[in-house]
């Protein structure tokens, strides 16, 4: 949830502690605070952004080379200024930054109150730095062993950097359920949440196993696990440019990322389409591909957006390839006891590969025996090193805390998959498997010339600005992208938005419409079209305001909506990539218009990384 960046080398520790902030802060921007480790420490910490901290440090000594920084995303103490970290201790002895849960502080901050130990902040961060602290003075030991020994008495989840001041030329992170990743360059270590911040430095990291403790000075790092049973440290090659996580010109992360994705499509498409549209290869499933092709049932789990991948691969999995699927909120799936069998395959979808339900949902389904794949965005993050299987999405970073390119990677990747099931297990025949694949290749040039009409969405953006409610409609295959659509209005703009099946419109949400209520319908030309075109027409009978997103050419629903959006035809199953677009930027527009910061929208983070 929070974002941490750590520093250990011969550069300006400041320097690279304050740009890796900022590529974290979509991970929490609650507060902000920077430590300067040597025998002087000093740290810098304040509510706000980043931007904030920085004001607040200007004409401060910022002078060292080893250092810690971390941005926040509250989840025990309200943002202020006392809670944000970095964490003393209470003696003064160790410096520490936190992302996660301590789920048993409230425990060890009893038994440490006792013992005279007081405490400043609310958060659980400041009980860990406390227990470590104590069980070093206690112990008479070595801040090493003092870490590792606190960290085997803590429940819950962390990554963590923490320093000690009687050894000032030393880091150690520990992982635990929350990522941290280690770049390795020329006499000199970065650590970070992600691989954001280290890649402008060095494209060679290690990436922390849970259990791992990190030892690392300037002449060298030593793994280890909690228990001190030594580790090889496995360096990555990472394969990401600095293009890849800066704005290129746009104004926000988010209408960047959403016009980026023709190219994060066939990124998606890279190397797993045949040249004729004869083959998709998905390397990440070669070694389970018998096993998926005779699934009993594919179980999909997923939060957010991901979830609502999830409900357009319901759809495909059962068209093309007649298996059944159920989707679920892994935060549920993981708590009601489900039934999962070991001829079941659970696929788990998330964009960040590091939300904690998602995760803790994958470890249950392996526990059950069911093979469990992953359609994940960030390479090397916890889901796809849980899964037995699985294919990255590979759309590039997405910044941007409303998720969109990361949507129809995802949906890619499912449209790919079920294609490839469904000739296996001869649902599909040759021509049929043929003209899905090039037809889903015409994709990212159909998604060019709906983005060609921003001035469009900018339009009906500024006409329904002012709007409390929205309704979105959709049926089959657009029900997921009406729910889609309503979370990005809400998340953004907050505006208040809910999907629905355009069908159960009737079964209440009707008593909602009136001349105020713009209602979006995805009426694009499949089996249910004359039936939508009735819910069109319930709707102004009630004096709604339609804005239908239709097929080009189409004059039906022309004569009867306020407003059309006219997106290209494309075979039904993939009309989700499509129609999803238009929603987005309209989402993207209202809520640069009504002031809101789109980036980094209020209460949320881009990873959950806590339940
Ligand atoms: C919505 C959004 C969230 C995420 C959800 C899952 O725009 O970004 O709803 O989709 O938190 O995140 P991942 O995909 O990283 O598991």
């Amino acid at each position: 949830m929070c974002g941490i960046v750590g520093y250990i080398g011969p550069r300006d520790a400041y320097a690279v502690l304050i740009n890796g902030l900022k590529r974290l802060e979509y991970r929490g921007y609650d507060s902000a605070g920077i430590a300067l480790v040597n025998s002087k420490t000093r740290i810098y910490k304040c509510r706000g952004k980043v931007s904030d901290l920085e004001k607040y440090i200007t004409g401060n000594d910022v002078s060292g080379n080893i250092g810690m920084g971390h941005t926040r995303w509250a989840t025990h103490g309200e943002p202020n200024d006392i809670n944000a970290h970095p964490h003393k201790s209470f003696h003064g002895k160790f410096v520490l930054i936190h992302n996660g849960i301590i789920e048993n502080y409230a425990r060890l901050k009893e038994t440490l109150s006792e013992t005279g130990i007081k405490f400043q902040s609310e958060t659980d961060s400041e009980v860990l730095v406390n227990l470590i602290e104590h069980i070093y003075e206690q112990g008479n030991t070595s801040a090493e062993i003092a870490v590792r020994l606190a960290l085997s008495k803590v429940i819950g989840a962390y990554g963590l950097v923490i320093a000690c001041i009687d050894e000032p030329d030393k880091l150690i992170a520990a992982r635990k359920g929350s990522p941290l990743v280690i770049g390795v360059g020329n006499n000199e270590y970065f650590l970070a949440s992600d691989a954001t911040p280290i890649i402008e430095y060095t494209k060679s990291v290690i990436y922390l196993n849970d259990d791992d403790v990190a030892i690392i000075s300037k002449e060298g790092l030593v793994l280890k696990t909690l228990k001190n049973d030594p580790q090889t440290p496995r360096i990555h090659q990472l394969d990401l440019g600095i293009g890849e996580i800066d704005k290129g010109g746009y104004k926000h992360f988010m209408l960047k990322e959403i016009f980026e994705q023709p190219r994060s499509i066939l990124d998606t498409f890279r190397g797993r389409v045949g040249a004729d549209f004869n083959e998709l290869h998905l390397g990440g499933l070669y070694n389970v591909i018998d096993r998926l092709v005779k699934a009993r049932r594919i179980i999909i789990i997923g939060c957010g957006t991901s979830w609502h991948a999830g409900l357009v691969g319901e759809y495909l999995f059962e068209d093309l390839a007649r298996i059944s699927v159920e989707v679920e909120y892994a935060s549920e799936f993981r708590y009601r006891h489900p039934i999962i069998e070991p001829d079941d395959v659970v696929i788990a979808i998330s964009q960040s590969g590091e939300t904690a339900d998602t995760l803790a949902a994958v470890k249950l389904a392996k526990e059950c025996g069911a093979l469990v794949l992953g359609i994940c965005n960030v390479v090397g993050s916890s889901i796809p090193r849980e899964t037995d299987a699985g294919v990255y999405t590979h759309a590039g970073p997405e910044i941007g805390v409303a998720s969109t390119k990361a949507f129809t990677a995802q949906v890619t990747v499912l449209a790919m998959m079920a294609i490839l099931i469904g000739r296996k297990n001869n649902t599909l025949t040759d021509v049929q498997y043929r003209s899905y694949i090039k037809s889903l290749t015409e994709v990212p040039g159909k998604i060019e010339q709906i983005l060609a009409q921003d001035d469009k969405y900018k339009n009906i953006a500024s006409l329904y600005k002012l709007a409390n409610n929205f309704l979105y409609l959709g049926r089959g295959y657009l029900f997921p992208v009406a729910l889609e659509g309503a979370l990005k209005l809400k998340e953004i703009s907050y505006i208040h938005a809910e999907g629905y099946p355009a069908a159960e419109m009737k079964h209440g949400p009707i008593a909602l419409i009136d001349h105020k209520m713009p209602v979006v319908v995805l009426a694009t030309k499949d089996s249910s079209y004359e039936k939508i075109i009735s819910n069109i027409q319930e709707v102004k009978a009630r004096n709604g305001i339609v804005i239908a997103v239709v097929n080009e050419g189409e004059t039906t629903i022309k004569n009867m909506a306020d407003h059309v959006l006219e997106i290209p035809v494309t075979d039904n199953i993939f009309s989700p990539l499509l129609a999803v677009i238009p929603l987005q930027l309209v989402s993207y527009h209202i809520a640069v218009m009504r002031g809101c910061n789109v980036d980094q929208p209020r209460n949320l983070a881009k990873s959950v990384t806590v339940e």
